[in-house]
């Protein structure tokens, strides 16, 4: 650690109680957190390991509402689940707290007036819409209306969801309110405000020269947030569900959840250490590390810090290792699709195989860019990896222990070249291990550890002792000494990554200290030491064990699906006349070509037994244009020609769109002759 720092004061992002942890979470987050902690520990330096549930903000009332319960009981539920889920996995956090907490209020509160007092805020009055039936004002997400890009209906005041356009509810086509599905209006409304643009001149200082360190993507987002120019950004809201604005004349505003969610980390430190809590949040021999995935850089990169530095008298960030996402098969993680490995789920279904799942995203960390979680993938690393490499130089070196010596450590003898040269190797291992993880390379620092296994794999194929044994078995107490101080070694590097396992070996071979100081040294285990019976530390994992989790993927979107397709509303009755407005024919496909550099439109000739027209269809992600040649397909023939760029379009061809928003285009099922009507 850096000389001027004394202690390591580490967080992870407060998960939302909304839902339960998914894989993504645990490889972005809470497994490189715990690496970087047990390491710490492990070097015996003073850590503390900060977590708890993020209790507020709009998504939980959301859910809430959705349910028919409280958003207390909502919280209640998933605290309880995602502490349980860390547990599980070893996630070695000291506190893990709740932002609905009585600390929690009282700090975040102060914190609050605190700034308000000192005139940090800027106070301004903007109008946003309110439910004037439910007598609320709307948060983005509880209005809907038809996006202003793409006019697909059901676009939240946030987002639209198909076209996945950033909206402002004011962009929204006919916005209703979701609570009580009337029209909102406008209404006056003052909240406070982080004047972020006055804190531009030093975070610029701050991030841009003093930490080029951060890691690449970090780095890179804040400067394109400074390079536009920070804006004030409001910490208040109007909503039920939160810690109420400590001002007076405030009634019915809370803290905007994110001015309040990452003082939890502070206030999380309180509850388990009232007494020094001081010393870890405002001495500068205190090094700060906030451990994150990307969406969540500017808060902890500007905002916090900004907050922070308003309120005078706590430390920054050293460092913000964010990591990209995960992907799951190749698709986005999804909780509302359910798209996801729950790691309670896991749990049951894979008891006791926590660290193949740690192993597994930690080799596959999303550190630099996107990173992918296949099954399959899971089964290979098992198999070829932990099981092939390391559980196996385990086994061999405790049987042959075992076998030879009924199971006590033999003595080491007069060391050959080649034994020279594999401690030379081994040693090396751990400087590059310390040098990975002090700077956040979990997935290579992973690898190297992997590779003393693999160090002692080829040791131990080399060195032949089955073979030496009748010819030389002096030598081979040696060579087992080695072999077992290799096995020694392994239990201490992999105990960040891989703790239950390690645990284990450590069990096996009555290791009760585990130092990393040791590492790299062939005297960890003395001679003449009993060890104890050797279990398998991993086992294969069958085809049909993964074949089963892929399927449950595909049962996923097979219901999502459906409900799709259920939720599409019938549209408002028309009459018959208005039926007979539209003039659908039959025609055929003459020629059908892609339209340059527009991804998405296909150029069609038509022949409609009326000399021919020219159709441009959205439908190119969908179809090779060779495909449709000949086809008679269906459109509408009377429609007001429409200009696509240069190109003007005849008409519609009539498709339908799956649950999926693919589409597939009508055909008829008999020929017809071009340009007969359909009714
Ligand atoms: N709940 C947020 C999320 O899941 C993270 C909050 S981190 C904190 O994206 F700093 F605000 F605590
Ligand atoms: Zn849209």
């Amino acid at each position: 650690m850096d000389k001027k720092f004394k202690r390591t004061l580490v967080t992870a992002a407060l998960p939302y109680a909304n839902g339960g942890v998914h894989i993504g979470h645990l490889a972005g987050v809470y497994v490189p957190s715990d690496i970087y902690v047990r390491y710490l520990r492990l070097k015996g330096e003073p850590v503390l390991f900060i977590c708890g549930s993020d209790e507020h903000g709009v998504p939980v009332t959301m859910r809430a509402r959705k349910e028919g319960c409280t958003p207390q009981d909502v919280v209640d539920r998933y605290h309880h689940l995602i502490k349980k889920s860390f547990e599980d996995f070893g996630i070695s956090f000291d506190a893990f707290g709740r932002t609905s907490s009585e600390t929690h209020h009282r700090v975040a509160s102060e914190f609050f007036r605190h700034l308000y007092d000192k005139g940090v805020f800027l106070e301004k009055e903007s109008e946003q819409y309110y439910d004037e039936e439910a007598k609320t004002f709307l948060a983005d997400r509880y209005i809907m209306g038809e996006c202003p890009h793409c006019h697909a209906e059901g676009a939240y005041g946030d987002q639209c969801e198909k076209c996945g356009s950033a909206l402002s509810p004011t962009e929204l086509i006919n916005p209703h309110s979701t609570v009580s599905g009337s029209k909102p209006v406008m209404k006056k409304t003052k909240h406070w405000y982080l004047p972020l643009d006055q804190d531009q001149p030093w975070l610029e200082q701050w991030i841009l020269n003093e930490h080029k360190e951060w890691r690449p993507n970090v780095y890179g987002q804040c400067k394109s947030w400074l390079d536009t120019g920070l804006q004030p950004r409001a910490v208040s809201r109007d909503l039920d569900w939160g810690i109420p604005v400590p001002v007076e004349g405030a009634e019915g505003k809370v803290l905007y959840v994110w001015f309040d969610a990452p003082i939890g980390y502070i206030s999380n430190t309180i509850d388990i250490r009232p007494d020094d809590w001081q010393l870890w949040w405002k001495d500068d021999s205190t090094r700060l590390v906030h451990f994150i995935g990307k969406d969540n850089i500017v808060f902890h990169c500007i905002v916090f810090p900004s907050m922070l530095k308003g309120e005078g008298s706590y430390i920054l960030p050293d460092n913000v290792p964010a990591n990209e996402f995960l992907n799951l098969e190749d698709k986005k993680i999804s909780t509302s699709r359910n798209w996801a490995v729950w790691l309670h789920e896991y749990n049951e279904e894979f008891p006791g195989k926590q660290d193949v799942l740690r192993y597994v995203l930690t080799a596959n960390a999303p550190e630099t860019k996107d990173n992918n979680f296949t099954w399959k993938d899971f089964q290979a690393r098992n198999n070829n990896e932990l099981v092939a490499v390391y559980g196996n130089f385990v086994n061999r070196a405790l049987q042959l222990t075992k076998k030879y010596y009924q199971g006590v450590v033999p003595a080491c003898g007069e060391l050959t070249d080649y034994d020279q040269k594999t401690i030379a190797e081994f040693v090396d291992v751990k400087n590059r291990v310390e040098h990975l993880l002090d700077t956040f390379h979990f997935r290579d620092a992973q690898k190297e550890a992997m590779d003393l296994a693999r160090i002692g794999n080829k040791y131990l194929a080399e060195s032949e002792p089955w073979a030496v044994i009748k010819t030389d078995p002096e030598r081979v107490k040696t060579i087992i000494n080695l072999s077992l101080q290799l096995v020694a070694n392994l239990s201490i590097a992999f105990e960040p990554f891989l703790p239950f396992s390690s645990r284990q070996l450590r069990g096996m071979i009555g290791l009760n200290e585990c130092v990393w100081a040791d590492l790299g040294r062939t005297d960890i285990l003395e001679a003449g030491k009993q060890l104890g019976e050797p279990v398998l530390l991993f086992e294969k994992i069958e085809d049909a064990v993964v074949e089963a989790q892929v399927q449950k993927l595909k049962d996923t979107e097979k219901a999502n699906e459906m409900e799709a397709y259920r939720a599409e509303p019938i549209a408002p009755t028309i009459a018959f006349d208005d039926f007979t407005k539209l003039d659908i024919r039959v025609g055929r496909v003459v020629h059908c070509e892609k339209v340059p550099k527009k991804t998405k439109l296909l150029k069609f000739d038509i022949d409609d037994g009326l000399g021919g027209r020219t159709i441009i269809s959205g439908i190119a992600q969908y179809y090779q244009p060779e495909q449709l040649i000949g086809k008679q397909i269906c459109f509408i023939a009377n429609l007001a020609p429409r200009k696509f760029g240069d190109l003007v379009s005849e008409g519609m061809i009539l498709s339908a769109e799956n649950a999926d928003g693919s589409l597939s285009v009508v055909t008829i099922d008999r020929e017809v002759k071009p340009g007969c009507a359909v009714k």
